[in-house]
């Protein structure tokens, strides 16, 4: 039997020193100012057993990983007819990238990058107040991580509002296009606010599990989302989860993943656990740098890949 711990403590091992390579991100100012050489790992494995390395326990931003949470949610709460609002497909472009939605006529191509996520936080609150929806997605992530301290960092949804010109571009043009259903500033006050979720490789690895185990959480019990959408949900991350790092990615790791600017990513092993690794500094994608290289050595040692 492969000694997982000792293969997630060989990635560390390798990656540990990449941590100076990438660069920490600068748009949001209250991430510039985190440590770039911070680095933790956590395994989460269906029988409750978590393997760490490094700094597992120190919380970080969630900022992305948080859009795979809310889409799970979403699909719970509408089901399929969330697909008459966003896509599927990758896009090959930057997260925060606005070309595609005036061509694509404001449906963005999957709920993955900024715009999509966006519409998918639309459909999310449905008719209800965005205060009562954002504890929701916190309530959720609380439940899924195990750990009732799981908190939005204020500060950083803070820095975020202020500088989300972008952000609050692709509402409005989503707006324009008549594909959001709430004021643009009730969406993007959701839409910040899960981005600053703050939380832990361990807390995030263990969050992960019922996307590995067809939607079930397999420490509560709990059906969380039908096993075809824990599926599908894989497959977007699989396709969209680097934006136009995604192939890279999946032909370096072979695993569904999601990264954040803040540094983290989470990859599932469908039927096997979940890992999230984290170290702030970001390759050019926005994908931590540190982070893939570990996962790459952990998937290729652990011998997981959805390609086997
Ligand atoms: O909306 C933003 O720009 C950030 N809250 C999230 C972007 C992000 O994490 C991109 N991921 N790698």
């Amino acid at each position: 039997m492969t000694d997982l711990a000792r293969c997630l403590a060989e990635a560390y091992a390798v990656a540990l020193p990449h941590r100076r390579d990438g660069k920490v991100a600068d748009y949001i100012p209250a991430l510039a100012a985190v440590d770039p050489m911070q680095f933790g790992m956590a395994l989460a494995l269906p029988d409750g057993t978590l393997h760490v390395e490094g700094d597992a326990d120190t919380p970080f931003s969630i900022q992305s990983v948080s859009k795979v949470f809310t889409l799970a949610l979403a699909l719970r709460r509408i089901g399929s007819d969330l697909w008459t609002s966003v896509g599927r497909e990758p896009s090959g472009s930057a997260f925060n990238s606005v070309v595609q939605l005036e061509s694509e006529q404001g449906i963005p191509r999957n709920p993955l990058i900024n715009a999509g996520a966006i519409a998918t936080t639309d459909r999310l609150i449905d008719g209800r107040d965005g205060d009562a929806v954002a504890d929701e997605i916190l309530a959720f992530m609380r439940a899924r991580a195990g750990d009732p301290g799981v908190e939005i960092d204020l500060d950083v949804a803070a820095s975020e509002a202020r500088t989300g010109a972008r952000n609050r571009s692709l509402a409005y043009f989503m707006d324009a296009f008549g594909n959001l259903r709430h004021p643009v500033e009730t969406v993007v006050g959701v839409y910040f606010r899960q981005c600053a979720i703050a939380m832990s490789c361990r807390q995030l690895a263990r969050a992960g599990l019922f996307l590995a185990m067809e939607g079930r959480d397999p420490l509560t019990g709990e059906q969380l989302v039908d096993p075809h959408r824990a599926r599908r949900i894989n497959a977007i991350m699989m396709l969209c989860g680097h934006y136009d790092n995604s192939g890279e990615f999946a032909f370096r790791v072979g695993l569904p993943g999601k990264s954040g600017v803040g540094g983290g990513i989470l990859c599932i092993a469908p039927g096997q656990g979940a890992i999230a690794v984290w170290s702030p500094g970001l390759n050019e994608a926005g994908t931590s740098l540190a982070g893939a290289i570990a996962l790459e050595h952990f998937a290729y040692a652990a011998g997981w890949s959805v390609f086997d």
